[in-house]
């Protein structure tokens, strides 16, 4: 029997799809928010048959996520639609078989089915296998011509640097038309991000002084209490800015600083987060010598496969500015690190002091300075800080908070960010994925920063520290 969904998964056997991918599948397909007829094709190197391949992945659903695992019987339903077809990129080999596999029951030259195409690989081999899709006769910038769609999902990183990127959206574009690219971060997928557009633009009160007349500064955390893992290969290559900063750090600025869509069209508020990338100011080597800091834990050196001699980053902290009327002058901080002191995903929009201070000594308004704080993991808040009168005879502020609390609000459970992505892509909602105007400007800036400290050395900084604290003092 033909499925009339297929999920074509190249890399099926990497990390992110034990982790993340199959738990989300095999939830989503628990829950019945899979297509009613599906099928999901794993690609990998390995030789293997559908039936050991099912077993692997029954096994790191239970290992990865336990909680969602009620009863073994759906675990099976789950896994009789998985399929498994050995596949060598450099040799070329495969790529009939998995025709074969997509084709199958289906008794004609043309597929009819939707198939969506899933790139869990390193990004450096997505043009190849953009390239075997087409090869295999599967490809097709737009659906087939009875109506079954192709679209493609991609992992960030989205490249190295500008010029790579370009690269690759060429290479894909050859393939895909932009309208089926589905580029992840998966940062766009977490509910307190996605709140961010809706808490600025579905309340009145807070857009009018959402401004450089009223907002002093926005710092932007996103820090792990853990090092690179078993990433070093991956880390040495990539490091801080270009693993954290360039997508995740800049989208969470993004969604704080653009102006509102015209609409809720996936292209409306795309737009919109495009023209602040393009507005981030460039960095010189003036500038990137004050604003920018780079460290690296002890220890990174010898990590497994990290040069003795490393200078990539695990830290950065860097001070951006958009350039456009709304921001003119306003810094927005972006903090991110490996092995910090703990592991929080925040932002921070603080507010400046009115232009008398009776309740406190001279300067000392920053102590109840108002803030608005998303807070976007562990916990999914956001607070408000004011100040208030400490009870007693002075009239002196203490600064106290008004706290959301997500769970404390809504019982419902909350889709992880595959769950949201997947649904997404599935049904051609792009709203949350990255363009390829955000994935070059974004590159533009990070592009700017390398460039203007070649070969910097990191500061050294303490595992479980907050970065190398005395040079951002010295800095701040
Ligand atoms: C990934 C980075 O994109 O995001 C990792 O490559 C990082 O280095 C991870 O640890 C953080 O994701 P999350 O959802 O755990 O905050």
């Amino acid at each position: 029997m033909s499925a009339n969904f297929t999920l074509v998964l190249f890399g099926a056997n990497s990390d992110l799809a034990a982790r993340k991918l199959f738990p989300s599948m095999f939830q989503l397909s628990r829950w019945g928010q899979m297509p009613a007829k599906y099928r999901i094709i794993g690609l990998g190197r390995p030789m293997k048959s559908h039936d050991e391949f099912r077993r692997e992945v029954r096994q790191k659903i239970v290992a990865h996520a336990p909680d969602t695992v009620r009863d073994e019987a759906e675990l099976e339903v789950f896994s009789n639609n998985l399929f498994y077809v050995r596949h060598d990129l450099a040799a070329g080999e495969g790529l009939e078989d998995l025709r074969r596999e997509v084709m199958r029951g289906e008794g004609q030259e043309e597929t009819c089915q939707n198939i969506l195409f899933y790139l869990s690989t390193p990004p450096s081999l997505a043009p190849r296998i953009v390239r075997s899709v087409e090869a295999a006769g599967l490809g097709g910038r737009g659906a087939s011509t009875c109506g079954g769609w192709r679209k493609i999902i991609l992992e960030k990183p989205f490249g190295h640097d500008l010029q790579s990127a370009r690269e690759l959206n060429r290479a894909v574009r050859k393939v895909f038309h932009e309208e089926q690219m589905y580029r992840i971060d998966h940062y766009l997928g977490k509910e307190p991000v996605q709140n961010i557009i809706v808490f600025r633009f579905s309340n009145g009160m807070f857009e009018p002084i959402w401004n450089r007349h009223y907002i002093d500064n926005v710092r932007i955390t996103i820090a792990e209490d853990f090092g690179i893992r078993d990433r070093g290969a991956y880390y040495e290559e990539s490091g801080l800015l270009r693993d954290i900063i360039q997508n995740h750090g800049l989208q969470l600025l993004a969604s704080v600083a653009m102006e509102p869509p015209v609409d809720l069209s996936p292209d409306a508020v795309r737009d919109e987060k495009g023209k602040v990338f393009r507005s981030v100011r460039l960095f010189t080597p003036e500038s990137a010598a004050r604003d920018v800091v780079l460290g690296q834990y002890e220890g990174y050196r010898q990590e497994a496969h990290v040069a003795p001699d490393s200078r990539v980053e695990t830290f950065a902290s860097v001070k951006f500015f958009v350039d456009n009327w709304r921001w003119m002058g306003v810094p927005f901080h972006i903090k991110a690190g490996k092995n910090l002191a703990e592991t929080v995903t925040e932002i921070v929009i603080t507010f400046k002091c009115p232009p008398q201070n009776f309740f406190g000594p001279p300067g000392s308004c920053s102590y109840t300075a108002n803030q608005i704080v998303i807070r976007i993991q562990p916990e999914e808040t956001i607070a408000i800080r004011f100040g208030t009168k400490r009870p007693g005879e002075s009239m002196v502020t203490d600064p106290v908070y008004m706290k959301f609390d997500y769970k404390a609000s809504f019982s419902k459970v909350g889709l992880t960010p595959y769950h949201r992505l997947l649904i997404d892509a599935m049904s051609g909602d792009q709203m949350h994925f990255i363009r390829d105007d955000a994935v070059e400007s974004s590159w533009t800036v990070i592009d700017s920063i390398k460039s203007s400290l070649p070969d910097i050395e990191p500061y050294p900084y303490a595992v479980h520290s907050w970065g190398p604290e005395s040079v951002l003092q010295a800095q701040s």
